[in-house]
């Protein structure tokens, strides 16, 4: 389950998201996730990729830019502003954003369709079938619901195509495929969708079309220029040309040297089979390499409902961000939601969910904590050694494990899991102060005492911040630059500042360190009225 431990370069992408509208919650979603698993992995001090970007050619594009009387570029290049300027809000650190009408990538899409073609994996076909504009995606007639509405864009009708395509032979890499799954048990996760596309693949694969006619929105065939190439052939490529640096010149030699293959592509379970089938089929094709693992997130639902424009009840990111801050939306959907299953979002449960645990349990034990170390005299971390707490202090021998189920919580990317674990330790901490009542120690003068219990305390939220700051880094920072330190978990080399293999350790906050001044790091925010 886990990443390859001795990999010190590690790359993992978003998908490549439609630009028909701004982003929606799902794609945020996706994006935070990535960010945090980029962010786990430089703080190992590892050279990191992320890519993120954005899918611009096809029907679904060229059809909703007519509807708003621009051209698919100019309709393009306005709503790519708002991916960029969301991720800015959200605090995410990509470091490639592909889009993929940038002229570069028509270079790639060339090549790498030539490769596929001279070895004799393309050939000219019919197409026939029902075809879901929204998704960009052939269905099968059993797939559809009734009047042949799509399932998942259930408003959208699909529609029929009879058309001269080009076909990509699928069908030919059907064994390699079952075998990759069968060798690499951890490609295709979590459990479940492996499941989903082991039966699909079990079904027999039939070869999949990878061109369309009358259709100009997109990069033509260059020997067959009345053909455009298909949006998903295309847009899989994206994660190839992101590759490339700025740099480079365009070609699939440079776009691979580095950085390829991709050790995760994380998405979301409706584009899982593109993933999982499609995309290592192409790579196998074309003699590339293949990525590491592929995990398909669940879908997020607003309370318990489906989310639609047409149902009114879409989340905005932006405003959501804008109305609690990043890291509260950054850490709301990966604490509350079990990555890989389907999950909710309420703003009632949202808000009690960051006021439990970063107001009250995390914030208010950092706030207390120092408060006492004030008035009790100090202005710095108590000036004790920590070997001198005891080994079986609980929050010593909790501390000293928490980084190891952290970390493989991480790697398994169980974000839930991980905040949990930190989370009940910093809960055992407020016990702790709680039933320690350092108000008697410091009355009945046990200073010795009082100072190794303040002093637990505060290591064990350096240890936490620490540990959450993948998820949260700009709590993570203020509670570092209390506890007296310069620290930037923003910084991408933050992994060479402030080393995993130190700071993840218990005992590590120096004692005598002058401390910051005390602040709340997380308001607590007004509760909302119960839904009705
Ligand atoms: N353009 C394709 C991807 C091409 S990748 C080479 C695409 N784009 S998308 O914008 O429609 O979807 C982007 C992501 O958002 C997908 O991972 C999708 O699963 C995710 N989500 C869309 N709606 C969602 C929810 N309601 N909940 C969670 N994620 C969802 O597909």
């Amino acid at each position: 389950m886990s990443f390859n431990d001795k990999q010190i370069t590690f790359a993992i992408t978003t998908p490549l998201y439609y630009v028909n509208d701004l982003p929606h919650i799902g794609s945020a979603y996706t994006t935070i996730a990535v960010d945090v698993v980029s962010r786990f992995q430089r703080l190992q001090g590892k050279s990191v990729l992320m890519v993120t970007g954005t899918d611009e050619h096809g029907q679904k594009i060229q059809r909703t830019a007519e509807a708003l009387g621009r051209s698919p570029q100019e309709h393009c290049d306005q709503v790519v502003g708002g991916y960029q300027s969301l991720w800015e809000l959200l605090n995410i650190q990509y470091d490639r954003f592909i889009r993929t009408t940038d002229p570069r990538h028509e270079v790639i899409v060339r090549e790498f369709f030539q490769r596929l073609w001279e070895k004799g994996d393309i050939y000219l076909g019919q197409q026939k079938g029902w075809y879901c504009v929204a998704c960009e995606e052939f269905k099968e007639e059993r797939e559809l619901l009734s009047d042949h509405h799509c399932a998942i864009h259930t408003n959208k009708q699909a529609e029929w195509r009879d058309e001269e395509n080009y076909f990509f032979r699928l069908s030919k890499y059907q064994e390699s495929l079952e075998k990759l799954y069968r060798e690499q048990p951890n490609f295709i996760q979590p459990e479940s969708r492996r499941n989903e596309i082991l039966s699909f693949v079990d079904q027999g694969l039939q070869d999949s079309s990878i061109s369309r006619i009358n259709m100009d929105w997109g990069f033509p065939i260059p020997f067959d220029p009345k053909h455009t190439i298909y949006v998903w052939f295309d847009a899989l490529l994206g994660y190839i040309t992101a590759l490339l640096a700025p740099e480079d010149e365009s070609s699939l030699e440079n776009a691979v040297a580095q950085w390829f293959p991709f050790n995760v592509h994380m998405i979301g379970k409706d584009i899982l089979r593109f993933h999982a089938i499609t995309w290592p089929a192409m790579l196998m094709s074309a003699g590339l390499p293949l990525p590491g693992k592929i995990f398909g997130h669940g879908f997020l639902t607003k309370d318990g409902q489906k989310m639609g424009k047409s149902l009114g009840n879409v989340i905005d990111p932006v405003d959501l961000t804008q109305r609690y801050g990043s890291d509260a939306v950054r850490y709301y959907f990966l604490k509350e939601i079990e990555f890989g299953r389907d999950g909710d979002f309420n703003e009632t449960r949202f808000v009690n969910t960051l006021n439990a645990d970063l107001a009250n349990d995390l914030g208010n034990l950092l706030n207390r904590t120092l408060k006492m170390v004030l008035k009790y005299g100090e202005t710095q971390v108590p000036n004790i050694s920590p070997n001198v707490v005891p080994k079986d202090n609980i929050l010593r021998s909790k501390g000293e494990v928490l980084s190891s189920t952290v970390t493989q919580a991480y790697e398994a990317l169980a974000f839930s899991h991980a905040c949990e674990f930190v989370l009940a330790l910093i809960r055992a901490s407020n016990k702790f102060v709680d039933e320690q009542a350092p108000w008697t120690l410091h009355k009945q003068g046990k200073q010795t005492e009082l100072e190794q219990v303040l002093y637990t305390v505060l290591e064990t939220v350096r240890l936490a911040a620490y540990l959450l700051s993948p998820v949260i880094p700009n709590l993570s920072n203020a509670i570092y630059q209390q506890l007296g330190y310069t620290a930037d978990f923003n910084d991408k080399a933050v992994g060479q500042a402030l080393p995993f293999a130190e700071h993840t350790k218990w005992g590590v906050l120096p004692g005598g360190q002058l401390l910051g001044e005390p602040q709340s790091i997380f308001p607590r925010l007004d509760p909302l009225p119960e839904a009705s």
